[in-house]
């Protein structure tokens, strides 16, 4: 198994990358946003289950670290099916925007 702290020399770090953490807002997702952040330049879409999504507050302290134009924030509850398709709507503009 490959330690998060090796990730930024086998994965793309640059502005154009795009990384969706599910379940972002605590545990374990939660620390994969913080160290994608922190190591890469990457954008993070990190998702809660949280609607409205500003209600994730872990996410939104993060945010408020100076890092909030890297990081968007998205409800998904995987058991919902309406929901994983307006998130993959979300997560799709966004790497777009990010390609552009
Ligand atoms: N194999 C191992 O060694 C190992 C070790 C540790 C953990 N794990 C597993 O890894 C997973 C994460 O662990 P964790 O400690 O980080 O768990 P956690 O702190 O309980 O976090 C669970 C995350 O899942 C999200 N979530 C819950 N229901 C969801 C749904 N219906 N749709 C989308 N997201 C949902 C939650 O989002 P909100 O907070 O927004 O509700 C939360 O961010 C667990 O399944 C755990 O069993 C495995």
């Amino acid at each position: 198994m490959t330690h998060i702290s090796k990730l930024p020399t086998l994965l793309p770090t640059g502005a154009d990358a795009v990384y969706v953490v599910t379940g972002g807002n605590r545990g374990l997702g939660l620390e994969h946003v913080r160290q994608f952040l922190e190591k890469t330049q990457a954008h993070v879409v990190a998702t809660t289950t949280k609607s409205p999504p500003s209600e994730a507050n872990n996410l939104r302290l993060l945010a408020d670290q100076g890092k909030s134009h890297r990081l968007t924030v998205v409800t998904l509850d995987l058991s919902d099916e309406s929901s994983i398709k307006v998130s993959h709507l979300s997560c799709m503009g966004i790497a777009e925007h990010e390609r552009t």
